[in-house]
Order: structure tokens, then sequence, then C-alpha cells
């Protein structure tokens, strides 16, 4: 655990109870996971579709309920929280959500969509603080004041996710959860929203942990990436190191994948091999095992644990390094 953080997540447990062909299941989307986010840090999640990014951030901010596991959020663990502690999360870690379409109410001005959860908590004083709280949040992000009467569906993608990230930031939190937040969007307007993300964030010394399957963003974003594969997190470091020499095998399949404008330095015959195993029949000992190049008996019987590796804050779960 780093002394220094913020937020500290650990051995993470979420399952959901799904049917499935006229049977109930438990898929266990979180599976141990553990990660510290540092103050002022961006730290990006990365891993592929279905690997349990989303859930560990709704857990986060309370929209999920855990199973087992503790989110210290600067030293008291907020799972369960109630009152006083529970409102000074809530207003503290916030989320920006994927979809800007299906994250905002249809029935409700873009204005009081922004002021909600300062209107929850009572945190405007009066009529007039609220209008210019809501104003100068809209300007925050690149909106005109006048956007505060408008609907959503009177606004394009880019500008909704600017009203997203405009509810995440009124009242100013300590963090930003940020889960895909651009990969709604039309590829123009999403170096815009990148760049608006990172000036809030320097304007309003945010920490951040921000969510995406595509590594070569996080790459230009954080400060260090947590990659995570079903349900836990398997390499956490650096984010040079980890581009640059990553260790887990898994890490190794994702850098190997992204893409190279230059064809010379494109990686012919990338690692990764078939498809994630199914959550329903999850692998015993290492899930990465049955995709894995270098997998052995071990990795079959015993679920390796993340350990520090080198000197640079590395921590990796691999059994073969
Ligand atoms: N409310 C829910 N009920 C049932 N299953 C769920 C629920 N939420 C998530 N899951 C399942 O849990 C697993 C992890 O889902 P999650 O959305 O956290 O993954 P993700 O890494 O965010 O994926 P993506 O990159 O596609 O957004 C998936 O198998 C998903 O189907
Ligand atoms: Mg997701």
């Amino acid at each position: 655990m780093r002394s220094e953080a913020i937020l500290d997540v650990r051995d993470l447990k979420v399952s959901f109870g799904v049917r499935r062909a006229g049977r109930k299941h438990r898929v266990q989307a979180v599976d141990g996971a553990s990660l510290s986010l540092a103050e002022g840090e961006v730290l990006g999640i990365v891993g592929e579709s279905g690997c349990g990014k989303t859930t560990v951030g709704r857990s986060i901010v309370g929209l999920v309920r855990p199973d087992s596991g503790t989110v210290g959020f600067k030293g008291a663990d907020v799972i369960g929280a109630r009152g006083a502690s529970l409102r000074k999360m809530r207003l503290n870690v916030r989320m920006v959500f994927q979809d800007p379409y299906a994250s905002l109410n249809p029935r409700r001005a873009v204005g009081d969509a922004v002021a909600e959860a300062g209107d929850i908590n009572g945190f405007f004083k009066s009529r007039a603080e609220r209008r210019a709280a809501i104003e100068a949040t809209l300007t925050a992000v690149g909106l005109d004041p006048s956007f505060a009467a408008r609907y959503p569906y009177e606004l394009s993608g880019g500008q909704r996710q600017r009203v997203g990230i405009a509810r995440a930031i009124l009242p100013t939190p300590s963090i930003v959860i940020a889960d895909e937040p651009v990969s709604a969007l039309d590829v123009s307007v999403q170096a815009q929203v990148l760049n608006l993300m990172m000036d809030l964030r320097e304007q309003l010394s945010l920490s951040m942990l921000f969510i995406s399957h595509d590594l070569g963003v996080i790459g230009r974003i954080s400060s260090r990436v947590a990659v995570m594969y079903m349900g836990r997190i398997v390499e956490q470091a650096g984010t040079r190191t980890v581009l640059d020499h990553p260790l887990h095998p898994y890490t190794q399949a994702l850098v190997a994948a992204i893409p190279k404008p230059d064809p010379s330095k494109r990686i012919q015959g990338a690692i990764e091999t078939g498809e994630p195993p199914s959550l329903f029949r999850r692998p015993s000992g290492c899930a990465y095992a049955p995709r894995c190049p270098i997998a052995s008996d071990r990795c079959v019987a015993d679920v390796p644990e993340l350990r520090s590796v080198g000197t640079d804050g590395r921590i990796v779960a691999c059994h073969n390094l």
C-alpha cells in the first residue's frame, strides 16, 4: 500500500446473480481486485471488455455493493458508510460515465443535471449561488452558460459528455473516476474532450482513475497503469515502464496489440491467442493460464498474488517472473 494513497481498494469482490438458459448463475465480475491511487495522479485501468473495470468504478462510488473487500478514501473505509461520511465521500469521489446518451436524464434540463450532486447534499446556500455555480461550471467545461436551460436531446455527443464532466466537478471533488469517457464519441471530438479533462485535472488538482480498454489512450493520459484481467489486477506500474517493458504475459499481449502507425514497427504474430474464458467457468489458478504462452502446471493450480518486482514500484501477479 502506498502511504500517500488517497484511494486504496483492497481485495474487492463483486458478483452478480444472472439467469442463463433458464437457470440461476453468479457471475464473478470482480474477483479480488486491489489498487491504489496516489494524491494528484492519474491511474489508468486497462483491460478487455467484461474484465470488470466499470464494476470496480461503480463499487468505489457506491453504485454497486461489493461482496467483500475495502475501499479506503483518505484512510476511511467507505463501503457501507452512512450519514456524514457517506455524504463526504459522495461529493469527493465522482464518476464520468461511458455513454453520455444514457447517463443524462432526457427530461432534466442541463443546469439541473449539473447541480444534482450539490442539490442532494444541500451544497448551495441560495438560488443565486446555485445559478452562479452552474454557469461557472458550464464555462469551465467549454459550454456557454445558456446551455443550462437546454435539454440533452438538443446537444451533440461531445456537448453531452461536457455536461457529464460538469456534473462530476460541481462541487469540486478530490477524485474523478472516468469510465471510458471518450469511447462513445466521434474520433474528431475525442481529443478535445480528453484535453478538457486533463486541463480540469490540472486546474482543480484532481486525482483520477481513468478506465479504458485502449492502452494507447491510457498511455497519453496516465502516470501509472493497472492492468486488469478477469476481475483481478495483474500488473501495476508507471505508464512508461508498462509500455516499454511489460512483464505480465497479458500486458505484453495488450502492448503488442497497440496499433502502430509505422508498419515496420508492427509486431508480427501477436502473442494474444483465443477468446477470454467465460466468467461462468473461471479457470482454476491463474485466469490467464489458458491463453498464456508461458503457463506451467503451477499456473493451473495456484492463483498468483501481486508482488513487487524491480525497484520502481511495479507489482505483478505471475508465477513465472
Ligand atoms: N448489473 C449487472 N448484472 C449482471 N452482470 C453484470 C452487471 N454488471 C456487470 N456485469 C457483468 O460483469 C462483468 C464485468 O462487467 P464490467 O461492465 O465491469 O466490465 P468492463 O471491463 O467495464 O467491460 P467494458 O469494457 O465492456 O465496459 C461482465 O461479464 C458483465 O456482463
Ligand atoms: Mg465498462
